[in-house]
């Protein structure tokens, strides 16, 4: 009797089911089958306009490149890798429409290019034509309170969107990490498609940060207490990586700008080609100062240090391994080596945080041997860079490094924290010879200054000429040189 109730349920749920089940179908197929015409007749919209004489080409078959870089006015590292891109590229194909897609709007196209000289001595030979987006709003993150990753994600594909509508190019660079747009240039708009990654949109780190349930991520505490809102966010973060790898993979070609990035990027994207171009430092000016052999008996010994004062640049270490090598010195060497800090304030956080490392100087008593330069005009940098005999770096997992590669430009020996980019990419032996020092604690910062102290002139002389010549590797030239060759693939 039971089992006959279970069956006649059963059957009345499948029929009902059945019912239901072949309208659904229909309708989903249907539903496709728009959906693919829709897309199909944009693509060859889009195709038509592309092959036609307009702005943005004035003759037929001409090609016509684009970047993709709303901020490009901004005045940052990420514009300067722009700017030299497109330097490089007109040197090589200057017969080409070069396009920078743009959300700045009350600035023209010549004051972004006067900027451009200004803030990086690059001038384009070249015209470069801006389109102007008018959505740009739709990817700042103030706009999203909540679910910020969906929503700009979401926006940079709106703004992906005006883009393509406004010019369709044959070939597409996002250069600020919107992978999202790739698929839309690739699929509606027909072009070859590449990137320049600066960052992971989302990283490794951070999924497992929220399997850990760490706070980090997610201010509001109650989500990280409760199990299954943490589980929730887990999913959102997953689903959102596999996504981010479905857009990454469809770039023609992927540039990261370090071995950081690289190895996050080769993890989410599963691509198989994948180069690291550097991005471009300004090497050249610390290439300027004379090397020369130290005296031998020298007034003032300087180990100094660059970097804005935030927390994460650890500066108090810094003066207590310096503490600890006084301690390891004869009285007399020790009272002729000096400690220079060097670094930007940029707000009563930062002037708070020197008065501490000043106070921590005097707990130790050091201050006679410590000084603090803040803001300090470049050219006092450079001077005081060419007098140091180690140029000291403390931050803990930096992903780059610019004051390391800085202070080896201007032929100090590093001494730099065993992690990050410093490890992966800028300390490491250069034709088989050493180009600095990498140390973890206090302890074995002391140590690493003591023994670069007790080396020979000659042999330091050694060491800076080889770090000298191995950071020629970040310099505008070699970006040049990487970024087209990478480039290549796509022309
Ligand atoms: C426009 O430029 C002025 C100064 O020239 C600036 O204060 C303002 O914030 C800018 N507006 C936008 C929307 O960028
Ligand atoms: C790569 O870009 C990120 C984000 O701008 C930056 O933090 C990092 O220092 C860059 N790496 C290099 C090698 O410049
Ligand atoms: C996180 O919350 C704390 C207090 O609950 C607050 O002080 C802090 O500013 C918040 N941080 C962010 C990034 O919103
Ligand atoms: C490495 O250093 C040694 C001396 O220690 C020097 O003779 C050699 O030329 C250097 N190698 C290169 C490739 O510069
Ligand atoms: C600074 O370095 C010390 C010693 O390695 C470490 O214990 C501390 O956590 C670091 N502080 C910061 C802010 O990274």
């Amino acid at each position: 009797m039971a089992l006959g109730e279970r069956t006649y349920y059963l059957i009345k749920f499948m029929r009902l089911f059945n019912s239901f089940l072949f309208p659904g179908l229909i309708i989903s197929g249907l539903l496709c089958v728009f959906l693919i015409f829709v897309l199909w007749s944009i693509r060859v919209t889009l195709q038509k306009k592309k092959k036609s004489v307009s702005t943005y080409r004035y003759k037929k078959n001409q090609r016509v490149i684009a970047f993709f870089h709303p901020y490009c006015n901004a005045g940052g590292g990420g514009e300067r890798v722009l700017w030299c891109a497109l330097r490089a590229l007109q040197k090589k194909y200057d017969e080409a429409t070069y396009v920078v897609y743009t959300g700045d709007k009350n600035v023209t196209g010549e004051q972004i290019l006067d900027e451009a000289f200004r803030r990086f001595n690059i001038k384009l030979e070249h015209p470069v034509k801006f389109v102007f987006l008018r959505k740009r709003y739709l990817v700042e993150a103030s706009l999203y309170p909540h679910f910020t990753l969906l929503g700009q994600t979401v926006g940079s594909i709106f703004l992906g969107w005006e883009a393509l509508r406004k010019c369709v190019p044959d070939i597409y660079i996002d250069s600020m990490g919107y992978a999202f747009t790739l698929p839309l240039f690739k699929y509606l708009g027909g072009c070859k498609v590449g990137c320049y990654v600066h960052y992971p949109t989302i990283s490794i780190d951070m999924l497992s940060v929220v399997r850990n349930q760490n706070a980090r991520f997610n201010n509001a505490t109650f989500i990280t207490q409760n199990y299954f809102l943490s589980k929730v966010k887990l999913i959102y973060y997953y689903l959102f990586a596999l996504f981010y790898g479905l857009v990454g993979s469809c770039s023609d070609v992927v540039m990261v700008n370090s071995s950081w990035t690289l190895n996050h990027i080769l993890s989410l994207w599963k691509v198989q080609n994948c180069d690291i171009v550097y991005p471009p430092c300004d090497v050249k000016t610390f290439l300027d100062i004379p090397l020369l052999k130290e005296e031998e008996t020298p007034s003032e010994v300087i180990v100094v240090s660059i970097g804005q004062f935030r927390p994460e640049k650890n500066h108090s270490l810094q003066i207590r391994a310096f503490e600890k090598l006084l301690g390891k010195m004869t009285p007399d060497y020790s009272s002729s080596l000096k400690l220079i800090l060097i670094g930007g304030c940029r707000n009563i956080d930062d002037e708070k945080r020197v008065n501490e490392l000043k106070k921590l100087c005097e707990d130790l008593k050091v201050q006679e041997n410590v000084e603090f330069q803040i803001n300090i005009p470049f050219e006092e940098v450079k001077y005081y860079l060419s007098k140091a005999t180690i140029g000291l770096h403390t931050m803990w997992n930096e992903h780059f490094g610019i004051g390391v590669v800085e202070c080896m430009a201007a032929g100090t020996i590093i001494l730099a924290h065993n992690s990050g980019g410093p490890m992966l990419d800028i300390v490491i032996p250069y034709e088989d010879n050493i180009t600095g020092f990498l140390a973890e604690n206090e302890e074995d910062y002391a140590e690493k200054m003591a023994y670069i102290l007790s080396l020979s002139p000659e042999k330091r002389l050694q060491i800076r000429e080889n770090a000298r010549q191995s950071v020629s590797r970040f310099s505008d030239e070699e970006f040049e040189v990487s970024f087209l060759s990478v480039i290549e693939k796509l022309l």
